[in-house]
């Protein structure tokens, strides 16, 4: 997509970003009640008041005016399949007979690439309607799902990290790849779509007990050999998955110690999951610098297990929240802060609506150690932010008149809202979505 020179753009309506986690610092995000958003070329330029921003802008410059809505940083949505789309809400009791009786066959049609092309078009776009504009994703064992995914993504102008699965055992033969040919072809997709325009690598091995040892040594060189991609794996999901790879790596003291060992826990991997990790993995995901992808509606529809805020936050351990479509059950990260505050309460613990939404954009952005480039509005930012409203649907309207303060606002939007809250998306700003009436 060629992208034109942008005259600067101005946005009135409340300003909310972060700077810092609130869990550990008070007053962790700036919200501006009557604020102001500056962009230039699609990048932020300003963030503030209205009132004492308006008077540097040129008489006469336009400002769109969203007055009554909050603008923010678009969702970050860090783990999620785009092949699975069309299996989402699919019933298998647990992790393992779901991947046998709907994932696999759905995945292996990702090697034609017009199929592949058409989910990836819907699959981006019904992020942008919930307001999401950068994801972690997974593409199929087909090179083709993932040229796919990236030509969609570049049309649309959108920051996103994405690779091909590497799977050599366990799996139907119809998506098994070797554990040289898997690597290499990783290699030419790095080569062909890391850092093209916003596109993003992630090498990308499934799990542990759908690689040999030799795939994920390879894959743990390779990952070496280029420090600024991405890594991506499922970890500790759950008991069975857990029990399997404890018989299929005896010599590991844990789960995680299985990538450790390959030299897969470096700073930007993401590790889905991390449900059953015990205190000395969490200790060594902080060292390392990889970060937890939590992903609650996919753990409870599974029956997969808690997350343990607690326990990740003494480690202090990255963490921000994903949707994992399509284990998960909405492409909402809105929909998404509702069962992460339920799966915190039965777990003991309390989540803060700020902290959710914190953990949903700049949170987010620090796992994958892009701070400074997307997840806040600090000035060179790259301009991806959304509208939401508050009144989006009568129950919101009637709920969110009587909030007395911004915790109580933004709680209400996590626990009642979903896409109808997304008014509208932009990406670099320039509007990627608007939300039709009809759609309430
Ligand atoms: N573990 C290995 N593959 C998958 C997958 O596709 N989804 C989930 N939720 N867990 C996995
Ligand atoms: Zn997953």
């Amino acid at each position: 997509m060629s992208i034109a020179p942008q005259p600067l753009q101005a946005f009135r309506a409340s300003l909310l970003h972060f700077h810092a986690d609130p869990a550990f610092q008070p007053d962790a995000f700036a919200w501006h009640q009557d604020g102001l958003l500056l962009v230039e070329d699609g990048k932020i330029k300003a963030a503030g008041d209205y009132a004492s921003l308006i008077a540097t802008l040129a008489p006469g410059t336009p400002v769109r005016d969203y007055r009554g809505k909050i603008i923010m940083p678009g969702f970050i949505d860090t783990h999620l399949h785009f092949p699975q789309t069309d299996m989402i809400a699919s019933p298998a009791p647990g992790l393992l007979p779901w991947l046998e009786t709907y994932t696999f066959p759905t995945e292996r049609q990702f090697g034609d690439p017009a199929h592949a092309r058409e989910v990836a078009d819907f699959f981006l776009d019904e992020l942008l309607r919930c307001g999401t504009t950068t994801a972690m994703v997974y593409c199929t064992v087909h090179r083709e799902s993932v040229d796919a995914f990236f030509e969609a993504s570049a049309a649309r102008n959108l920051r996103m990290a994405a690779g091909k699965i590497l799977m050599d055992r366990n799996c139907p033969e119809f998506l098994c790849d070797t554990a040289e040919g898997g690597v290499r072809e990783s290699e030419e997709l790095i080569r062909k779509w890391h850092k093209q325009g916003r596109a993003m690598y992630a090498i990308t091995p499934r799990f542990a007990p759908t690689s040999t040892e030799q795939q994920l040594r390879l894959t743990g060189e390779l990952a070496r050999a280029y420090p600024d991609t991405f890594i991506q794996t499922h970890v500790s999901e759950n008991p069975d998955e857990c029990k399997w790879v404890q018989s299929l790596f005896p010599q590991a003291r844990s789960y995680l110690d299985v990538y450790d060992s390959m030299g897969l826990m470096r700073e930007r991997a993401m590790y889905g999951h991390c449900i059953w990790l015990d205190e000395r993995d969490f200790a060594r995901m902080a060292e390392s610098g990889a970060a937890a992808a939590i992903c609650p509606t996919s753990n409870l529809f599974l029956g997969s297990g808690l997350f343990d805020f607690e326990r990740a936050d003494a480690a202090r351990v990255a963490l921000s929240l994903a949707t994992d479509v399509g284990a998960g059950t909405s492409f909402s990260m809105l929909q998404t802060m509702n069962e992460a505050y339920k799966v915190a309460r039965l777990k003991g613990s309390y989540l803060p609506a700020v902290r959710m939404f914190y953990l949903a954009t700049l949170g987010a952005a620090r796992s994958m150690q892009l701070e400074g480039t997307i997840g806040s509005f600090v000035a060179g930012a790259e301009a991806d932010f959304i509208v939401l409203d508050p009144k989006a649907t009568p129950l919101l309207a009637r709920r969110t008149e009587r909030c007395e303060n911004l915790e109580e606002l933004l709680f209400a939007l996590a626990l009642l809202g979903d896409d109808r809250a997304v008014d509208a998306t932009y990406a670099c700003g320039r509007q990627v979505h608007q939300r039709r009436p009809s759609s309430i």
